[in-house]
């Protein structure tokens, strides 16, 4: 039994995520596997029906309860984080990286894939060119809330922001990276990709550890190193050339959106956020579109695509073969949808948000 924890969230968030459970009936009832989905509606609007104040977080956005009752699941499915009404920052914070640090999702998994029938911005490209995997290390670096300010809102006003680079962190991120790369055996080869020419000491860290980790116990896979400056040209001029890269929080957050772009763009990116030994928390990677919301023109090619990320990563954590299979079939149904729709971009796709759900549902 799958037991499955589903937060809508904000905007097109519930939107969409109801397309990817309408695909999750159907694929269940053909690979002959139960599970459960159970709402959490941990919502902005619901902050604010609480209570919560939209400027400055004042009450739990997800409560330490909700925490405890979130580990017992086999994995958590996300809409989306962002609510124009509440000051950016605050559901970021206080729902999605707070999800990611305490159920410890230290890797953040992000497939740039171009599906057929897809248009990428890049001329000449097609999905022979773009189809990599972004690793990206998911709770240490810039995102660990380090630093504060020195006399504040006055002229004189210092803020710092730190970053954190742990042996352990590195480790076990890099680690998932060479064993992803290994099973993927697509040209089995790991980029890390970092600016050890500038951050002399945390991502001198990265590079030894990269090294000495490859020599070690991963002699089979060929290291490549690529400064996060020059990968972003690569992304544009020669995305071909990558298989699976590694890297740290906040050079990955920024390159995995461009890798969004050129796979069609944020309709049709997923990602998840794992924890190999843990719950793990899967969500397509654009975000809330609230001027979207409730118009049932969303994409929810992403939302789907995620939900095919979590049954193949669940499955086969689990060992369950038939949630594993589930996972590549629903991945092959988008890949025969997307051919079908007009575009990728909100109301553009030819299909309303539901029909484009019941297409991927009907190509199973
Ligand atoms: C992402 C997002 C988040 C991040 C934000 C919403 C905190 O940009 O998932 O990439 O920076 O990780
Ligand atoms: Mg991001």
């Amino acid at each position: 039994m799958l037991k499955i924890a589903v937060i809508g969230g904000d905007g097109t968030g519930p939107e969409v995520v109801r397309e990817g459970l309408k695909v999750l009936k159907e694929v269940a009832a053909k690979e002959n596997f139960q599970y459960t989905t159970t709402d959490y509606d941990l919502s902005g609007k619901a902050y604010l029906a609480r209570g919560g104040d939209p400027n400055k977080q004042n009450i739990p956005i997800v409560t330490d309860e909700q925490i405890a009752e979130l580990r017992k699941y086999d994995a958590i499915y996300l809409g989306a984080v962002g609510d124009p009404d509440i000051v950016p920052g605050i559901l970021e914070l206080g729902l999605l990286l707070r999800l990611r640090f305490e159920l410890d999702q230290y890797i953040n998994l992000r497939p740039v894939k171009l599906y057929p029938g897809v248009e990428t911005p890049l001329r000449d490209k097609g999905p022979e060119h773009i189809n990599f995997d972004v690793v990206r290390e998911n709770t240490e670096d810039l995102y660990f809330g380090g630093g504060g300010f020195l006399r504040k809102n006055t002229p004189n006003e210092v803020a710092t922001q730190e970053m954190i680079a742990t042996r352990f962190g590195v480790e076990r991120c890099l680690r998932y990276a060479f064993e992803f790369c290994r099973k993927k055996n697509q040209k089995r080869m790991l980029t890390l990709v970092a600016k050890r020419n500038v951050l002399t000491y945390a991502h001198d860290l990265w590079w030894r550890a990269f090294n000495e980790i490859g020599d070690r116990d991963y002699p089979d896979i060929k290291r490549d190193y690529n400064h996060v400056d020059a990968c972003c040209m690569w992304f544009v001029k020669n995305p071909e050339f990558y298989d699976t890269i590694v890297v740290s929080n906040m050079f990955g957050d920024i390159i995995t959106d461009l890798g969004a772009m050129i796979q069609g763009g944020m309709g049709v990116a997923a990602g998840g956020n794992i924890n190999p030994q843990g719950v793990s928390m899967f969500e397509p990677i654009g975000g809330s579109a609230p001027k979207y919301t409730g118009m049932n023109v969303i994409n929810p090619i992403a939302a789907i695509a995620a939900l095919a990320m979590l049954l193949r990563v669940v499955g086969a954590q689990k060992g369950d073969a038939a949630v594993e299979r589930a996972g590549n079939r629903v991945e092959k149904a988008i890949m025969a949808t997307c051919p079908k729709m007009k575009s990728q971009s909100a109301g553009k796709m030819g299909y309303s948000t539901t029909q484009v759900g019941d297409l991927v549902c009907q190509a199973l």
